[in-house]
């Protein structure tokens, strides 16, 4: 029998709309099956020559600030079945970590990050495209929360980053990417409804005959 053509589902959304928990709730369906999540983040480009003082000048809410070549090749790659091995990202040292995933060819692809829309030769790998649609004070005070908690930041850097990048980036680059969607999901993985779609729709997709 021919190989199936992988599904590529894109996600995405400001900085903590819920893309990780929209990606988690369609990841733990397709888990029995065969799902990998691909994080944009993960392939902001490396910054190793960089001293850290250096790093934390970069914009890292602007399309420039990614590797998409290397995500674009790792797609194509995993779309005719060849394994990659997926970057891994450290948001303490703000640079790629030394290790890598590697990641067996899958049937269901997830590609989630705050600009996987912007970029028109990613987005026409995509079967299905979503943006996830938060307010910003939700968003702010989740990432206030989540990045002291979780990325060795404090207070007031993350209220300085959010006013000179993340807020003037997202209005800029993200939120006009809205418009490319398939579907918006306003307020993350807490929408069951459009979850279900989305499960039903991807479970169609498999079940078509898109070989290779
Ligand atoms: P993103 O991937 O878009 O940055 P996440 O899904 O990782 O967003 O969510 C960012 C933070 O907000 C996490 O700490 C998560 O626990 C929290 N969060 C996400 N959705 C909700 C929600 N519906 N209610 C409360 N907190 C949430
Ligand atoms: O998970 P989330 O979508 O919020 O991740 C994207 C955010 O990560 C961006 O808004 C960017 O400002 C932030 N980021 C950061 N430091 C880095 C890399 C990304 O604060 N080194």
């Amino acid at each position: 029998m021919a190989a199936k053509r992988p599904v590529v589902i894109g996600i995405a959304g400001g900085s903590c709309s819920g893309k990780t928990s929209v990606t988690r709730a369609i990841y733990e369906v397709f888990r029995e099956h065969s799902v990998v999540v691909i994080e944009q983040d993960f392939y902001y480009k490396d910054q190793s020559h960089l001293t850290f003082e250096e790093r934390l000048g970069t914009n890292y809410d602007h399309p420039l600030a990614f590797d998409n070549d290397l995500l674009i090749e790792h797609i194509k790659k995993l779309l005719v079945r060849q394994p990659i091995e997926k970057p891994v990202y450290d948001y303490v040292q703000h640079t790629r970590a030394e290790e890598v995933i590697h990641v067996e060819p899958v049937d269901v692809i997830i590609l989630e990050g705050i600009l996987v829309l912007e970029d028109a030769d990613l987005r026409d790998l995509m079967d299905i495209k979503l943006f996830v649609d938060t307010d910003s004070d939700l968003r702010i005070i989740r990432r206030i929360m989540r990045d002291i908690k979780e990325r060795g930041r404090t207070t007031d850097s993350v209220i300085e980053q959010y006013l000179a990048a993340v807020r003037p980036m997202h209005n800029l680059f993200i939120e006009p990417t809205k418009r490319y969607a398939d579907i918006i999901i306003p307020e993350g993985g807490d929408n069951e409804v459009a979850i279900d779609l989305m499960v039903t729709k991807i479970k169609t997709i498999l079940e078509t005959d898109n070989v290779l």
